[in-house]
């Protein structure tokens, strides 16, 4: 489908701007039509900017509830006509009135092997220390759906990476974050393009 994206961020945004890239290169069926972040200064929102894509600042502490926050997400992306969400390391949980409203339809990325080190708590560089602490011969990324159970959602691609024996958490993460910046725009167009 010739969907509208939306990409939910609260960082830098390396892997928005890896899927700004493919769309600018003619290889997504669908385009980026919003960034969220929970972060005001996140860079991600500097690369939307410069991308001419409209983005938005929604935090969770401005609402009451969870739900009063999903209702606030909600309205956000029916005005933006969005079909499909990918988070690209969005740090907050989704509330349940999102996941419900976009039930698989919404994308995330993990900087591991799922089902491994996945789950409250793996996030950013402790991932990758928990990989190395585990001894681990390889890492990777996993593309998967989102569900109200963090990481557990269906496996749409999942691509490894070898971990060497002297490894730093941070060169764990870099050679992961590469694979991450291939794999994500590929698996969010083949899933989407499959949807009706
Ligand atoms: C990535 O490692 C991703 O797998 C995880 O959060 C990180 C986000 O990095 N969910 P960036 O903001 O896309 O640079």
């Amino acid at each position: 489908m010739q969907y509208r994206l939306a990409v939910l961020i609260s960082g830098s945004g390396s892997n928005l701007q890896s899927i700004l890239d493919a769309q600018q290169a003619g290889h997504m069926d669908g385009t980026v039509a919003l960034v969220v972040s929970d972060q005001s200064k996140a860079y991600g929102l500097v690369r939307a900017q410069k991308a001419g894509v409209p983005n938005a600042t929604v935090r969770k502490k401005d609402y009451e509830s969870l739900d009063a926050f999903g209702e606030a997400l909600l309205d956000l992306l029916k005005d933006h006509h969005i079909d499909a969400i990918a988070l690209a390391g969005y740090l907050k949980i989704l509330p349940a009135n999102v996941i419900e409203a976009y039930k698989d339809l919404i994308l995330n990325i993990h900087p591991a092997l799922l089902p491994k080190f996945g789950g409250v708590g793996f996030y950013g560089v402790r991932v990758h220390e928990a990989v190395l602490a585990a001894g681990e011969q390889e890492s990777g990324a996993t593309v998967h759906l989102v569900t109200e159970a963090c990481d557990e959602g269906r496996i749409i691609a999942q691509e490894k990476v070898p971990v060497h024996a002297d490894d730093t958490p941070e060169q764990l993460q870099k050679r992961v974050l590469e694979v991450e910046h291939r794999l994500y725009p590929k698996a969010i167009n083949g899933y989407l393009r499959g949807v009706q």
